[in-house]
C-alpha cells in the first residue's frame, strides 16, 4: 500500500470504523454522504475512515498526554468496546447508572476520532484535555500508533477482545444495518482475513496487544470469558483499575452492564441527547452498538467452505502465540 494513498473503501465498506459513538454526517446529499463515509488513507500501514479519523488526530497520538490515573479500553472494533466502557463507567459510579456523566464524559467517541456535534466542536483527543480525570479512553488505534506512554506502563490499559467469527459477524451486521451491506457478506469475509479492513487486520492487531498482557498496566480479556462469568470479570477490571467495591456494589455493576439494562440506560441517554448523536438520526445512535451480545453468532452466517478456510487462516496467525479462542 503506499504511504498516504487515499481511495475509496471497496464496494462502500465505509464505517466499519464503528468506534464509540455513531456514524456519519448528518445533512449531506447522498452521493456526498456515501463518498465521505467511504474515502480511506494509509497511516503508518493501517487503513482509516478520512471523515471520521482525520491523519490530525493520528498524528496528533504522538504527543498525546496520557495521565496516570487514565483507564484506556483498547478494542479491535466489534469486541465488546461498549460492553467494556459501561462496566468500567458502572465501577467508577459505585454500580449506579444514573451517576455516569455521560455528557461530560462520554461524547466524543473514541480517543482517534473527530465527530463534531454542535455542542462538542473538538476531536476527541481535545476534548478529553478538558475533562476531569478519571478518564476512560476507548480507541481502536494499532498498537504502533496508540499513544505510546501506555506502552511504556503509563495509565491503565483494559484490553478486549473477541473471537474473530463472532468479530467479523457483528462487523458485518452493523455495516448491513447502518451501511446498506447486507448483500457483502462475501466480501466482507473476505477483507476480514486480508491486510485491507480498516483499522488493521484483526489477527496482527491483537496479537501486537497480546504480547503486552503480562505488562503491569495490561489487563488482557476476552469477551467469551466476560460472558460466561461476567461476575469475574467486573472483580477484575475494578481490581486492575484501582477501585474497592462492596459485594453489592459489584452485584449492581454486573446487573447494569447486562444488554438488557444497557439498552435502557442507552435508550435514556439518547432521548437526552447527551452522548454522540451525529449521524442525522438521533434517538437510538448507540442502541446500534447493542445487537445480540451472543457467542457462536457465526454459525448463521459462515458457509462450511467459508469456516474451513477461515479456520485455517486463524491457524496460520495465531501459530506459536499461545492466543487462542472459544468459538461457541
Ligand atoms: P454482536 O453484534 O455480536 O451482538 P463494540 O462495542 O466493540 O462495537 O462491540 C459490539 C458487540 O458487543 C455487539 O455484538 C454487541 O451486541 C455486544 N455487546 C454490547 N453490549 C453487550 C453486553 N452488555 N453484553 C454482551 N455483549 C454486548
Amino acid at each position: 500500500m503506499a504511504s498516504d494513498s487515499a481511495k475509496q473503501t471497496p464496494s462502500g465498506m465505509g464505517p466499519s470504523g464503528m468506534g464509540p459513538g455513531g456514524i456519519g454526517p448528518g445533512g449531506m446529499a447522498p452521493e456526498k454522504m456515501r463518498q465521505v463515509m467511504t474515502e480511506r488513507y494509509e497511516y503508518k500501514g493501517t487503513w482509516f475512515l478520512k471523515f471520521m479519523v482525520p491523519r490530525t488526530n493520528l498524528e496528533a497520538m504522538e504527543t498525546f498526554q496520557v495521565r496516570d490515573d487514565d483507564i484506556f479500553i483498547i478494542t479491535y472494533p466489534k469486541c465488546g468496546t461498549h460492553w467494556t466502557m459501561e462496566i468500567v463507567y458502572l465501577i467508577l459510579a459505585n454500580g449506579y447508572p444514573d451517576k455516569i456523566d455521560r455528557n461530560e464524559k462520554m461524547k466524543f467517541g473514541a480517543l482517534e476520532m473527530f465527530i463534531p456535534t454542535p455542542n462538542n466542536p473538538l476531536p476527541a483527543y481535545k476534548f478529553v484535555e478538558t475533562i476531569t480525570s478519571r478518564r476512560v479512553l476507548p480507541t481502536h488505534l494499532p498498537i504502533n500508533v496508540v499513544p505510546s506512554a501506555v506502552l511504556q506502563g503509563k495509565g491503565k490499559v483494559v484490553y478486549v477482545t473477541r473471537n474473530p467469527k463472532d468479530g467479523l459477524t457483528s462487523m458485518f451486521s452493523f455495516m448491513a444495518k447502518n451501511a446498506g451491506m447486507k448483500d457483502k457478506w462475501n466480501e466482507v469475509f473476505e477483507q476480514y482475513i486480508s491486510k485491507d479492513m480498516l483499522n488493521g487486520n484483526f489477527f496482527d492487531f491483537s496479537l501486537a496487544y497480546w504480547k503486552h498482557r503480562h505488562d503491569d498496566n495490561f489487563l488482557f480479556l476476552k469477551y467469551e470469558d466476560m460472558k460466561r462469568d461476567p461476575r469475574s470479570a467486573v472483580i477484575m477490571i475494578a481490581d486492575h483499575i484501582g477501585c474497592v467495591l462492596s459485594d453489592e456494589a459489584i452485584d449492581r455493576v454486573v446487573a447494569n452492564s447486562s444488554m438488557d439494562q444497557m439498552k435502557k440506560s442507552y435508550q435514556k441517554a439518547d432521548e437526552q441527547n447527551v452522548m454522540p448523536a451525529f449521524d442525522g438520526q438521533g434517538k437510538e445512535n448507540l442502541g446500534k452498538f447493542l445487537r445480540k451480545g451472543t457467542v457462536g453468532d457465526w454459525k448463521n452466517h459462515f458457509t462450511v467452505a467459508q469456516n474451513e478456510k477461515f479456520d485455517e487462516y486463524c491457524r496460520e496467525k495465531m501459530a506459536g502465540s499461545g492466543l487462542t479462542f472459544q468459538f461457541e
